[in-house]
């Protein structure tokens, strides 16, 4: 292990999860259904065949789960809340035993000293939504206006950090293009319209969580994954800058004020799909470029990319396989910390957002409990060193980092992988629901009990 090395303060450290992910009692309360709970009756879309009816049961545990992250040393806690327990169709009659809830959670939350961050959407659209035509409709956008509104006067006294959208690309693409989740569509046209309303929707929700919420803290969260040419040959370098053209550019310049980017869009209505950019309307894209006051990145791996090889079908950019299997996580994406260490120097000297949190950054290892009860996971651990690592040499450099979450607090429903692959810092057992805080989570708060990186494991 490297030298002790301070972490830098103030700093926000917390775990992250999502509604869907964790919540189960997908029939109680008055919640609605929602497009996951549909695509999971797809027969082969779950690898394992599961769906989030109980995942990890936080709607009754959520005492038990906060008390973890608390046991964690954490001082925050990501979560996100699901439409359709608060409007069940999207749009019309509220369900106050929906808001309770996050009242619950929010009041939970503040008696453990947690700093509550509320994501409004982390993919669990009402599946009425779904049925007048989903993100690809207009009307979506003054319902996510509506409901944001709904929340934020419920919560917005207690609750100061607000995002609106959690990776516009995953719910553009994955769900739209490659079909690889909810709501399991695949056409590109469908999925660039998608992604103009999303956008839209966040630029008309962040002055609604300023009026209602005061002192609030609105931003977006995108995933970024640095594309980097698999060699130096023309066309290697061109499908790098393609990859990224899709995967970052498309979201952080108009989020940003330079409008979409030119050369993705001569590239999509080259490929037929220009009919997508009548969606955009005057107005539009100043309203996407309102201003946040932070921007959330989440992090996993970065994407090695080779000119003929992004497949349709693939749910992450393709990195060329490490050499050293060990420098793979369960997900098959590589370790890669200086991937985050980069991203949020070139977001903060490109974009310049008014501050920066890592909103999400983990990895997927199997390791369940061994003999003795206990889970020796190593390789998180180690995962997670070079990336809080990657946050101090960030900070040093000048980056305006405020925080980190973990992705993620549970073991969980790992969309279409379902609940194979594993990212808690807790472990659950599901089925009994037991958790056991993993070695990686005892080694974290030790790191932030001395606040410093580089101690020994405990
Ligand atoms: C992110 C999602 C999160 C989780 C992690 C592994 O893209 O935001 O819900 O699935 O990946």
């Amino acid at each position: 292990m490297s030298e002790a090395r301070a972490l830098p303060t103030p700093f926000l450290w917390g775990a992250a999860t999502s509604s869907f992910q964790i919540e189960g009692a997908s029939a109680e309360g008055g919640r609605g259904e929602s497009i996951w709970d549909r695509y999971c009756q797809r027969p082969g879309a779950i690898a394992d065949g599961s769906d989030g009816r109980v995942a990890c049961d936080h709607f009754h545990r959520f005492r038990e789960d906060l008390g973890l992250v608390r046991e964690l040393g954490l001082g925050a806690y990501r979560f996100s809340i699901a439409w359709p327990r608060v409007v069940p169709l999207g749009t019309g009659a509220v369900n106050e035993q929906g808001l309770d809830f996050y009242e619950r959670l929010v009041d939970g939350c503040l008696e453990h000293g947690l700093r509550p961050m509320a994501t409004l959407y982390h993919w669990d659209l009402p599946q009425a939504l779904q049925d007048r035509g989903g993100w690809a409709s207009r009307d979506l956008v003054s319902a996510f206006e509506r409901y944001a509104d709904v929340v934020t006067r419920r919560l917005g006294d207690r609750v100061k950090d607000w995002v609106t959208i959690n990776e516009p690309w995953c719910v553009a693409v994955l769900g739209h293009v490659h079909g690889v989740q909810a709501p399991g569509l695949k056409d590109w046209t469908t999925g660039l319209r998608v992604a103009h309303h999303v956008l839209l929707a966040h630029g008309r929700a962040v002055p609604v969580i300023h009026s209602n919420v005061p002192a609030s803290r609105a931003g977006i969260v995108v995933i970024l994954s640095p594309s980097m040419p698999a060699s130096d040959s023309a066309a290697d370098v061109a499908a790098a800058r393609a990859f990224d053209g899709e995967f970052h550019r498309w979201y952080l310049d108009p989020l940003h004020g330079r409008g979409y980017p030119q050369d993705k869009v001569a590239e999509y209505t080259a490929a037929g799909h220009g009919a997508a950019f009548e969606a955009v309307q005057p107005g539009d894209l100043d309203t996407i470029a309102t201003p946040t006051d932070f921007l959330g990145v989440n992090y996993y791996s970065r994407a090695i990319v080779r000119s003929s090889a992004i497949p349709e079908a693939e749910n992450r950019p393709r990195t060329i396989p490490v050499p050293d299997p060990a420098g793979l996580t369960d997900m098959g994406w590589e370790v890669y910390p200086r991937g985050l260490f980069d991203s949020l120097v070139h977001v903060h000297r490109e974009y310049r957002p008014k501050r920066l949190f890592v909103t999400e950054n983990g990895a997927a290892y199997a390791t369940g409990p061994d003999a003795t009860g206990r889970v020796r996971d190593e390789a998180r651990r180690v995962y997670l060193e070079g990336h809080l690592t990657a946050c101090c040499d960030a900070v040093a450099a000048g980056v305006p980092l405020e925080g980190y979450f973990v992705w993620s607090l549970l073991d969980n429903f790992e969309w279409s992988h379902g609940y194979q692959k594993r990212f808690g810092l807790v472990h659950v057992d599901f089925a009994t629901q037991r958790r056991t805080i993993k070695d990686s989570g005892r080694w974290l708060a030790q790191v932030l009990r001395e606040n410093r990186l580089g101690g020994k494991a405990p």
